[in-house]
């Protein structure tokens, strides 16, 4: 969580109609102080946009506060939201003011609020209606606020909505400003501006000799499917760039996962050994971003498997590789795929609900890998099998 006075310079980079799009609506939205729900996969830039939308509205002279709601218990939220006052809880030794007394005539950027237990989006919904800021265990409100909220999500609203996990009341509130960023893949023509643009930053970043990319490079980077969208991007150059300054960047510079996918979309559709080929990269490409790259499932699989472009088999996949990691411990899985513990249940219910829950036993027999130091070994695993 963040509280930010100052807005540091942030720019959308890209030429994609879906990026001009972006740019016209988020001048629209940074005109008034209509309430907006920003959507779409993880990495997409969600929180850029939601920046964008504060430093350009009437209210950029204001703090903007930013909450993340996943993996914090309700008790934790609502302090954090609401603040509390002494003595509500075991360690409440004073009166503290919560998030959004700290923005006055700001905005609150509410991240993954599709995280939001239901028991808070009660809470979260009769803030909306009333304004009115009751800390934890006052018996009154304590004060009214006027802030601008912006919410984003990685997840399908409504299909929660279908499915009990979210108030569709709270849904028609927040979505009054509707803001979907399409994945990367879906505008791979502003690829060559963030690659090069991520290239100057690291450069500079990291006072490097400047390189250029080669244009086989940059077709594969182009090709690509980025799961993780301008996040693994960024990533990815950043590595690039510390791994070959000053030489041009070859497309076998790039990494496996870039460049092995990368052979089998181009070839996709030839035959089914190569189809199949195509399904194991993509459950492996997922697995590397969780197991290297420290993001949780809910962000890097979730979205990709509901969206349906991940199959079930795909899921097992990554399943397996969980089990293989841990001996067949699905309570040491949650951990290994970056999620707090807390949601164990729900992952379990997640997996048997899609019929992705395979039985642990057979992987019980082989030391737990999950000390290993590359997390390679269960990768290739999954590859073989
Ligand atoms: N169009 C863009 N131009 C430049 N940088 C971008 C752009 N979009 C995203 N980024 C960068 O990509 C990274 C991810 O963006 P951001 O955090 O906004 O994504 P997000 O959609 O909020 O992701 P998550 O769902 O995982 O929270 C950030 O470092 C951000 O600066
Ligand atoms: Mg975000």
């Amino acid at each position: 969580m963040s509280v930010q006075a100052r807005q540091t310079e942030v720019r959308l980079i890209g030429r994609s109609d879906a990026i001009r799009r972006i740019e016209e609506d988020l001048e629209c939205a940074a005109r008034s102080d209509a309430k907006v729900l920003i959507t779409g996969e993880t990495g997409v830039g969600k929180e850029v946009v939601s920046r964008l939308i504060h430093s350009r509205s009437a209210r950029a002279s204001a703090p903007l506060v930013t909450l993340n709601c996943a993996g914090l218990p309700d008790s934790l939220l609502e302090s954090e939201l609401f603040g509390h006052v002494r003595g509500s809880f075991t360690g409440a030794y004073r009166d503290k003011p919560g998030l959004l007394e700290m923005a006055p005539n700001g905005t609150v950027f509410l991240d993954e609020v599709g995280e939001m237990s239901t028991r808070m989006q009660v809470v979260l919904l009769r803030f909306l209606e009333s304004g009115e800021i009751q800390r934890i265990g006052a018996d009154r409100s304590h004060t009214r606020v006027n802030v601008r909220l912006i919410t984003a999500t990685n997840r399908d609203l409504q299909a929660q909505i279908a499915s009990g996990g979210f108030r569709e009341d709270l849904y028609f509130r927040l979505n009054v400003v509707r803001l979907v960023i399409p994945p990367l893949r879906e505008r791979a023509e502003d690829i060559p501006l963030l690659v090069n643009h991520f290239v100057n930053f690291y450069v500079n970043q990291h006072k490097v000799a400047p390189t250029e990319i080669s244009s086989a490079a940059m077709d594969a980077l182009i090709s690509y499917r980025w799961p993780g969208n301008i996040r693994e991007l960024k990533n990815v150059v950043e590595r690039i760039i510390l791994k070959s300054a000053g030489t041009t960047i070859r497309e076998t510079d790039l990494p496996t996962d870039v460049t092995r996918a990368t052979g089998v979309i181009h070839s996709s559709g030839a035959d089914a050994a190569l189809a199949a080929q195509a399904r194991v990269s993509q459950a492996d490409e997922l697995a590397t971003l969780m197991l290297k790259h420290g993001e949780s499932f809910w962000s890097a699989v979730y979205p990709v498997f509901m969206s349906r472009d991940l199959t079930r088999t795909d899921l097992r996949k990554i399943v397996q590789t969980g089990l293989e990691t841990t001996n067949g411990n699905y309570r040491l899985m949650v951990q290994l795929f970056n999620m707090p513990q807390d949601d164990y249940k729900r992952f379990l219910s997640f997996l048997r609900k899609h019929d992705c829950h395979l039985p642990f036993q057979r992987f019980r027999a082989a030391p737990a890998r999950l000390q290993q130091s590359s997390p390679q070994a269960p990768l290739r695993a999954v590859a073989k099998g």
